[in-house]
């Protein structure tokens, strides 16, 4: 009886750590309008960091389907996706900042990943299984970025 409890409550606690772990990666957000218009952190989105992880393979790996100007001294250009030229023009903070954490919010069935959210997805690697692939900070960088991609 004492056995049987005592693994129940084990078997309690760790279905409890992975939950919170996988959890805790990922900034609770509210989506208004296929929007985020908050920010996911406290923090002010560094546009200059928000390029390396532009640009980093590991990271967002942006250039494996897009170009833009700007980039253009960089390697492995994809043209999968328009170029990024001129987004801030397009889009305003809010917008950028879902396409950036689930553009399947902005674009019904696109190809393009979502870059924090681990719900839902299938073909991730198992490296990257509950983990989003840019952290709530990233994603503040990289809009930081985009923004700064007027014509
Ligand atoms: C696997 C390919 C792929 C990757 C990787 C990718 N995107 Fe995209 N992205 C697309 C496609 C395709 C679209 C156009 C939406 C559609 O029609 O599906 C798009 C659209 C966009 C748009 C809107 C563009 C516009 O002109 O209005 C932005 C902004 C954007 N992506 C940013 C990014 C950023 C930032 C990254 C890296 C963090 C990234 N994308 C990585 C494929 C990709």
């Amino acid at each position: 009886m004492s056995v049987i409890r005592q693994g129940t409550i084990a078997a309690c606690v760790l279905l409890l750590g992975v939950a919170t772990a996988s959890a805790s990666d990922i900034a609770s957000f509210e989506v208004v309008d296929g929007t985020i218009p908050q920010p996911l952190t406290d923090v002010a989105g560094d546009p200059v960091a928000g390029k390396q992880a532009v640009v980093d393979r590991k990271l967002g790996n942006c250039l494996a389907c897009h170009t833009a100007a700007d980039l253009a001294n960089e390697p492995f250009h994809g043209e999968v996706g328009p170029p990024l030229d001129g987004v801030a023009d397009r889009w305003d903070e809010a917008t950028l900042r879902m396409i950036v954490v689930n553009p399947k919010m902005v674009y019904d069935g696109t190809i393009m990943p979502a870059f924090h959210r681990v719900e839902g997805l299938n073909l991730v690697m198992d490296k990257f299984a509950g983990k989003p692939i840019l952290t709530a900070q990233q994603v503040e960088d990289v809009v930081a970025y985009l923004k700064t991609l007027s014509e």
